[in-house]
């Protein structure tokens, strides 16, 4: 489905099943079609609502430069359209975790509850930053697909490496599909992000916090600081999985968010 946006962002998303509204962000450099599993899982008690962010899948925007941000105020623009007023459950995998915590510093009483899955709250570090820049100068003259494929040695987990080989092969097509210059916005708007960590503290809802044991990318320490910032969350570790937890290991997955989202009030 398509939705023009009061800035004037074409937002693409999916809107399926009934209930009680849990958005769902998508991590870098992918799109929606990543939350399919989740979407399938959980379409017969809830109403899941999945966006592409601005620059990815089918919405617009890939020409600009927006910051996380922004990219949250989208999705409480996205829910104004939809005329959803009711407090939601907001869940984002890395780049879509940092901005569920940027919705919850600005809209926090549009929240009923948070899912932070293979994310952090810290900053990029220097050393970081290098890397997003390194990666920016790569993108330039490279496809989405090759962009993963510097990432690919640590978005997988090695057991999963191991047993689904066609995990890469489809994560390679969704980047595949990505628009050079909305995966740049996305390096630049990621590098340049806020610490969250005085967030923390804050969140006044409970949050279910994930993690892939294997994960590389954003490992369970940087969890931990997580679950132990936020005062009402719950830290679940799924087993043989790496960055890409939700898609390596959808059943434990898809279990830690129906046992989450039955504790809400
Ligand atoms: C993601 O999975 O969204 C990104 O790898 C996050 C990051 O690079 O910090």
């Amino acid at each position: 489905m398509k939705q023009q946006l009061a800035s004037g962002l074409v937002m693409e998303y999916d809107d399926a099943g009934q209930g009680r509204v849990v958005v769902l962000l998508h991590g870098f450099p992918f799109d929606r079609a990543m939350w399919r599993p989740q979407v399938e899982a959980l379409r017969d008690s809830y109403r899941l609502l999945v966006p592409d962010l601005r620059g990815f899948g089918g919405t617009g925007g890939a020409g600009e430069r927006p910051t996380l941000e922004q990219m949250a105020d989208d999705v409480a623009e996205l829910l104004d359209a939809l005329r959803i007023t009711e407090p939601v459950v907001l869940g984002g995998l890395s780049m879509g975790g940092y901005i569920t915590l940027a919705f919850a510093r600005k809209h926090a009483p549009r929240l009923r509850g948070l899912i932070l899955a293979d994310t952090r709250a810290e900053a990029d570090t220097d050393e970081a930053k290098a890397n997003r820049d390194k990666l920016i100068a790569f993108a330039r003259d490279h496809s989405g697909r090759e962009v993963l494929d510097q990432m690919l040695p640590k978005l997988l987990g090695d057991a999963t490496r191991a047993s689904r080989p066609e995990l890469a092969a489809e994560l390679r097509r969704l980047a595949a599909g990505q628009s050079v210059r909305g995966i740049i916005a996305a390096l630049q708007a990621m590098r340049d992000r806020p610490d969250a960590r005085p967030v923390l503290p804050g969140i006044a809802v409970p949050a279910l916090v994930l993690v892939g044991e294997q994960d590389a990318l954003t490992p369970p320490a940087a969890a931990a600081t997580l679950a132990a910032g936020i005062p009402a969350a719950k830290l679940v570790t799924i087993l043989a999985a790496g960055h890409m937890a939700n898609l390596e290991q959808p059943e434990p997955f898809n279990d830690a968010l129906r046992a989450f989202l039955r504790t809400l009030p």
